[in-house]
């Protein structure tokens, strides 16, 4: 089977080894937030697990947690939402993965994405044998998709904000790719994962104009649970029924605990907690990329949402590959390179994460000063 690796996990797991032989290293590599789950959040899920809610949950999720999802919906993006059409999920990736799946079965087998995106929609296309239609996006226009790119495909998968890019889609962006996917009846995947991680306007759900795409979201960025394996996707009416089938034969169901808990996740105060999380991301943005064009990194494109910066590195190299693997060995600083999120243009680029804290950017950014004036 063609799989790639996931390179930012070999990235890790190389950081991971150098650490256990005494070697100090900041990560900045994954994407997972340093945070907590909210207070409230912790407290029911240590609770739930006392009580002994140990057993399976109906396949498509615990009632409360749904009709806390469509509630946040309809507060969120006035959008009104049976509940029966949310499902919750062991992490939004298997969602992902049965969402592919399922529209290709009805769309066909052209699944297009964004090049740079996220690594694992290509593999999973490429785990079901699918075939890989690449939307190349460019940093002077957002990195955003153009719908004259997508005519050629049978389902599209969109990442708004996106991964690697912090590319952020408007209402009217949106709407023009749904013009195209009423017009040649394409397949809509939305991946809302990094939604209420947005820095400037609010990052729009693809429900608000379109109800037949499929949306998947979760609890591991915004909600800082990467760890839960917790998710939700939001089915078509005319879906629930073969979806109900696919969580059941392929999920059984998501953690039950942590279920409970995440219904906490919606209360005013909790979203409160989370939110403040939001604006310490943006101060750390707003450190890293003025210190990161300071050392000669290219950043043409500011992030609106998401935790990341891909920035180019074409005034050192144009290997960013063996850049990032000497930036860790000799930096001791851990980042992505480009190629882990496609080929166009990938190999001048790396990708920042900062989802850790300020103290360890800024010390990632000495790191990087002295080892680029020795280079
Ligand atoms: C764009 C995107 N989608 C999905 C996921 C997977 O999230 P989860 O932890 O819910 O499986 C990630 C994780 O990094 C991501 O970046």
């Amino acid at each position: 089977m063609n799989l790639t690796s996931f390179i930012v996990m070999d990235v890790l797991e190389r950081a991971l080894e150098m650490e256990r032989s005494g070697v100090d290293v900041v990560h900045m590599e994954v994407g997972e937030p340093d945070f907590t789950v909210a207070p409230k959040v912790k407290e029911r899920a240590a609770e739930a697990l006392m009580e002994g809610l140990n057993k399976y949950s109906p396949s498509y999720g615990i009632p409360e947690l749904r009709e806390a999802i469509a509630c946040f919906y309809r507060k969120r993006y006035g959008v009104d939402l049976n509940p029966e059409r949310i499902f919750i999920t062991p992490g939004s990736s298997p969602a992902l993965m049965a969402a592919i799946r399922m529209l290709a079965e009805d769309y066909g087998e052209r699944i297009a994405f964004t090049d740079p995106g996220y690594p694992c929609y290509k593999n999973m296309v490429r785990f079901f044998g699918l075939k890989e239609v690449s939307v190349k996006v460019f940093e002077d226009t957002g990195f955003e998709p153009r719908p004259d790119q997508i005519r050629d495909a049978d389902v599209l998968i969109i990442n708004s904000p996106a991964n690697p890019t912090g590319s952020v889609l408007s209402l009217a962006e949106l709407e023009e790719i749904v013009e195209v996917a009423r017009d040649r009846n394409l397949g809509i995947i939305s991946d809302e994962i990094y939604q209420g991680i947005e820095y400037e306007e609010k990052a729009h759900s693809i429900l608000e104009v379109y109800d037949r795409a499929v949306v998947i979201n979760g609890f591991s960025k915004f909600f800082a649970a990467t760890g839960w394996r917790l998710g939700w996707i939001i089915v078509p009416e005319d879906k629930i029924r073969l979806f109900q089938c696919i969580a059941q034969n392929l999920f059984i169901c998501a953690p039950t605990p942590l279920q409970y808990a995440a219904v906490e996740c919606f209360t005013e105060e909790s979203l409160k907690v989370y939110r403040s999380y939001v604006e310490e991301y943006r101060r750390r943005r707003d450190y890293l990329i003025p210190a990161l064009k300071d050392l000669g990194f290219g950043v043409n494109y500011t992030p609106q949402g998401a935790f990341y910066v891909f920035a180019r590195v074409d005034a050192f190299t144009n290997d960013s590959f063996s850049f990032a693997m000497e930036a860790l060995e000799k930096a001791k600083v851990a980042i992505t390179p480009g190629k882990d999120f496609g080929e166009n243009l990938t190999h001048l680029y790396v990708r920042f994460s900062y989802a850790t804290s300020l103290e360890d950017i800024r010390k990632a950014v000495k790191r990087l000063r002295e080892w680029l004036s020795t280079t």
